[in-house]
């Protein structure tokens, strides 16, 4: 089985998404700035938790050897961080989940040059499969193992070979994955984002902001 690294497997998202990925039986290893904080939360998340594989932790440079590499920190940091990476990324599937967002009175976008995160990215690792995906789930509901039903995420794929990769590790996590065609529509499903957090900011866990993931309450 590939093993997974979450690259800011230390934050809300990574390790949300982390503990779902372990507790579904993958390999999975979080990938921090600082090694020792990277083995801290593995270790913490293991003694919790009786996941088959033991999550492993340390530093970006031992979590990129992995086969798939989920790029979970702050969207202005994904290429800074990992640009010194770019060799070891390359021919690798990589997941881009990153949302740029400003938070004021309302929630917006904040596009550089007016492309979307993925747009960047892809751009940036021209020679990675980037696939974005999880870009629309929060992660309380990704850490959250006890849903019955399964969370709608949208994936957007150049290569199908990488989609087909990418839909089977979601379903089996228990995601439901919607292929959606054209990166144009990258901007659309970040921007989608901003708009599930103003409604839940509105209506605070109401069915307005599950139904977009797909989810009734
Ligand atoms: N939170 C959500 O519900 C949600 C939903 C959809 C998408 N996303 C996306 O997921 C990504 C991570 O969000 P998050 O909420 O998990 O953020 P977070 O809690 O702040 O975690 C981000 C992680 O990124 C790492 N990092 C690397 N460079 C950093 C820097 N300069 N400043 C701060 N942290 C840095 C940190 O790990 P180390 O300190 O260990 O390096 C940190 O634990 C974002 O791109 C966001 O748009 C989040």
């Amino acid at each position: 089985m590939e093993k997974i690294g979450v690259i800011g497997g230390t934050g809300k998202f990574g390790n949300a998404l982390t503990h779902r990925l372990a507790t579904y039986g993958y390999h999975v290893s979080i990938g921090s700035r600082s090694e020792e904080k990277g083995k801290k939360i593995a270790d913490e998340m293991n003694k919790a938790n009786n996941y088959v594989i033991q999550v492993e932790g340390g530093s970006i440079q031992s979590s990129i050897e992995s086969q798939i590499i989920v790029l979970a920190v702050p969207p202005s940091q994904a290429i800074p961080l990992l640009e010194d990476h770019k060799q070891k990324l390359k021919g690798k599937l990589v997941w881009d989940v990153t949302v740029p967002l400003t938070f004021g009175k309302f929630i917006k976008n904040n596009f550089k040059e007016g492309k979307s995160n993925l747009e960047q990215i892809r751009n940036f690792f021209d020679e990675s499969h980037v696939v974005g995906c999880l870009k629309t789930v929060s992660a309380d509901l990704i850490r959250d193992t006890t849903l019955q039903s399964k969370i709608t995420t949208f994936v957007l794929s150049k290569d199908e070979a990488y989609y087909q990769t990418t839909a089977q590790i979601l379903e089996n996590i228990g995601f439901f994955p919607v292929r959606v065609r054209g990166i144009y529509h990258a901007q659309t499903l970040e921007r989608m984002t901003a708009l599930a957090i103003q409604l839940n900011k509105t209506y605070p866990g109401s069915r307005v902001a599950y139904s977009l993931v797909g989810l009734e309450k």
